[in-house]
């Protein structure tokens, strides 16, 4: 009985202590490795070629500097308040700033579902800090955590998602 209940103790503090601070940035180039072929759904280069990709590196353009002024920012590429948008990593994960909008800010961090036995098993990567979209309405509320009214842009919510998708094929 004794035995049990400390168990018990020991599993809830395993669990507590596997809560989210220990889920970690590791970067897109990690989900590459299995993300990036045709079967699988070629997430990666998909990405890649959204503008997702390069949103830190379009603070350095110089429509970012027209954008800046009016903003009364100095230096956009230096700047937290474009970064909460543009470089949504820089604080919980610096070096993982120049990714942008990465494959990490939308599903986790991934330091423990990347594993293959884990993200095989959809229930047990969801337990390891990845995130997954149930319905339209979700994902919605996720893309107007930034696209809502950005730069005074509307914001085509069916036509946004046709423009990133990355489904795997139907088998
Ligand atoms: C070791 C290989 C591997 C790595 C590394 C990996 N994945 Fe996966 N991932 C898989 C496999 C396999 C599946 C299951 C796909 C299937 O249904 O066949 C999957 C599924 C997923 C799913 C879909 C879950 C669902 O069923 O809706 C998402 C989202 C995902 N991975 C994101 C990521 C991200 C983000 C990273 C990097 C942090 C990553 N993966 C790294 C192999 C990997
Ligand atoms: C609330 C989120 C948010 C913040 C904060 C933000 N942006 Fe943006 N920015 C966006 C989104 C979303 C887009 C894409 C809009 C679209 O095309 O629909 C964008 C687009 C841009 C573009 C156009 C890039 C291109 O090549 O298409 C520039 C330049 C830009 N932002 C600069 C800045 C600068 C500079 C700051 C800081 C002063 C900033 N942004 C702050 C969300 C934000
Ligand atoms: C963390 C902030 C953030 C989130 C969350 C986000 N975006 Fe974006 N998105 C941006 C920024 C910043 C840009 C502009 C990048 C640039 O132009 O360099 C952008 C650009 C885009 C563009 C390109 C605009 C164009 O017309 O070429 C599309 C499409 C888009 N996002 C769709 C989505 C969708 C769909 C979602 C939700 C699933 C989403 N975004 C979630 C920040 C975000
Ligand atoms: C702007 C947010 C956003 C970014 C960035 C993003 N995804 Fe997704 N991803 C989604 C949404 C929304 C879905 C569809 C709903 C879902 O399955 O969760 C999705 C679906 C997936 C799926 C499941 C596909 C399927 O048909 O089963 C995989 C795998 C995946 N993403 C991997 C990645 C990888 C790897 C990256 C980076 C290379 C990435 N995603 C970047 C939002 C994003």
């Amino acid at each position: 009985m004794k035995k049990s209940i400390i168990l018990v103790v020991m599993m809830a503090v395993t669990a507590a202590g596997l809560s989210s601070q220990t889920f970690t940035y590791v970067g897109s180039a990690k989900c590459a490795i299995c993300h990036k072929t045709e079967t699988q759904g070629k997430q990666f280069p998909i990405w890649q070629g959204t503008k997702h990709s390069k949103s830190f590196a379009a603070l350095s353009s110089p429509q970012a500097a027209d954008v800046a002024k009016q903003a009364n920012v100095q230096n956009p590429a230096e700047c937290p308040d474009c970064f909460k948008c543009h470089a949504p990593l820089y604080e919980k994960a610096a070096e993982l700033k120049a990714e942008g909008v990465t494959c990490e800010v939308c599903h986790g961090p991934g330091s423990e579902y990347k594993k293959l036995n884990i993200m095989k098993d959809l229930a047990l990567a969801k337990q390891n800090g990845l995130i997954v979209y149930d319905n339209q309405d979700a994902i919605k509320k996720q893309c107007l955590t930034c696209h809502a009214n950005a730069h005074g842009k509307s914001f085509d919510f069916a036509a946004a998602v046709e423009k990133i998708k990355h489904n795997k094929p139907a088998q």
